[in-house]
């Protein structure tokens, strides 16, 4: 339990307006990584402010890349130099596992490191897609950081990953982009595939199937790129919407790729007024806007390639869930296991604590809805997304207490008070 607490709601009436929210974190990492793999300038606008996305550019110079405010120039990555010290990642998984893949092609040796949270969660997974191109990958003899990566003379290779997960097949992608001939990464479907959509249209991979990504070993281009709002931030913002009668609320341009968005089909699943329209395209990834208005709503199943696509947001559904009549279950979500907390106990931790019925499974939770939440305190686990949905249910049922409330500076530094501004514009 923290000192460090912070008051959230209630707040009175709806939820109304047209809002915008900071970059996507996604893409921003994958904007800056590819930048700093491309020879020459890169300008990158509307980047993330989340303190995980600073992880990946701290790393980024570490390795002799030249990053000042949006302007990334680089020598390529044939030119990253050897780490003096081990790269620190911070709390950012997707900054740890990008980059092992990408630093699996270079002749050196790495180490990479984390927070107290990212060193308990599972590395191991990193050592079969990248050993198999030909590097050399070791763990914790738990399977957590520190990862070493001893990288150079990649071949090429095929592999299937038998869960959802981006962060491996970007990790194996970036590394298969320096083998010696073509590779193909195969998972189960609902991964977020904005690696895929970025180099598609440059000539460095296909889509052969629904799920299998050929990879083209060669150079990524230096680019201009307008990070689209994030989708998982503006999720918080839509729940809010959703759960407080009234509401009418427009998130403007945030990416809309479809493993995204599980997260807007399961507020349509439990009857939310969700319009989406897409209004642009932003290096193969769709961008739009989306706005949600009230209805009453009714649980939901979530599982397979959606539980996936809404992994992210998982937490903040149990949030919805318990607003809504009826119950709502989740399968299929081990990996919640594996987040910035386990997100299982973590989430049902916090419906409790807030008076809501809530169940543990192995592989997901049930919410039984009894019509909303009431006040109470949330511990968030160093986890922000627990402290953001914890929010999210305070401003229809607080005042709710959060304990270690700035965490959420690791996707949203401002989260709390851009929240609050729905109530007093
Ligand atoms: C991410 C992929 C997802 C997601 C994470 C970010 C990415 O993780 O949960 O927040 O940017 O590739 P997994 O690849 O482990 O599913």
């Amino acid at each position: 339990m923290t000192n460090n607490t912070r008051t959230v709601g209630p707040f009175p009436g709806p939820a109304r307006g047209l809002v915008s929210v900071p970059g996507d974190k996604s893409l921003s990492h994958r904007a800056l990584i590819f930048a700093a793999m491309a020879e020459g300038e890169s300008h990158l606008e509307g980047l993330g402010p989340g303190e995980d996305i600073e992880s990946t550019r701290q790393v980024l110079q570490a390795l002799g890349v030249d990053i000042t405010n949006d302007v990334v120039s680089s020598p390529g990555i044939g030119g990253w130099t050897a780490p003096l010290d081990d790269l620190d990642c911070g709390n950012s998984g997707t900054t740890l596992r990008l980059l092992a893949g990408a630093l699996a092609g270079r002749p050196f040796t790495s180490t990479m490191v984390g927070d107290h949270s990212l060193s308990r969660r599972p590395m191991r997974r990193l050592v079969g897609p990248l050993e198999i191109l030909g590097a050399r990958v070791s763990t914790s003899p738990g399977g957590t950081a520190p990862v070493t990566v001893v990288g150079g003379g990649l071949r090429g290779a095929d592999v299937s990953i038998a869960m959802a997960s981006a962060q491996l097949r970007t990790a194996f992608t970036l590394a298969a982009l320096q083998g010696d001939r073509p590779s193909r990464v195969d998972s189960a479907p609902g991964f977020r595939d904005h690696t895929e959509r970025f180099l598609g249209p440059l000539g460095l991979g296909e889509m052969e199937t629904a799920t299998r990504f050929r990879v083209e070993p060669g150079a990524i281009p230096p680019f201009r790129y307008h990070v689209p709002g994030d989708p998982s931030s503006a999720a918080f913002l839509l729940a809010a919407a959703a759960i407080t009668p009234g509401s009418d609320l427009t998130v403007q341009r945030i990416a809309l790729s479809p493993g995204r968005v599980g997260f807007l089909d399961v507020l349509e699943a439990m009857g939310a007024t969700v319009d989406r329209s897409i209004t642009g395209d932003e290096m193969g990834e769709p961008v739009g806007d989306v706005r949600v208005r009230h209805a009453p709503l009714t649980g939901c199943r979530i599982q397979g390639k959606l539980a996936a696509a809404a992994l992210d947001e998982l937490p903040l559904l149990a949030v919805v869930a318990a607003f809504a009549s009826g119950v709502t279950g989740v399968a299929d979500a081990a990996e919640l296991r594996a987040k910035e907390s386990d997100r299982i106990a973590s989430t049902v931790a916090m419906i409790r604590s807030l008076g809501g019925t809530a169940e543990e499974a192995a592989a997901g939770f049930t919410i039984t809805g009894t019509g909303g939440l009431s006040q109470g305190r949330v511990e968030t686990d160093h986890d922000h997304r627990i402290a953001m949905s914890a929010a999210v249910a305070a401003t229809a049922a607080g005042p709710v207490e959060i304990g270690d409330p700035d965490v959420a500076a690791v996707s949203w530094p401002t989260f709390y008070a851009d929240l609050e501004s729905l109530w007093s514009s």
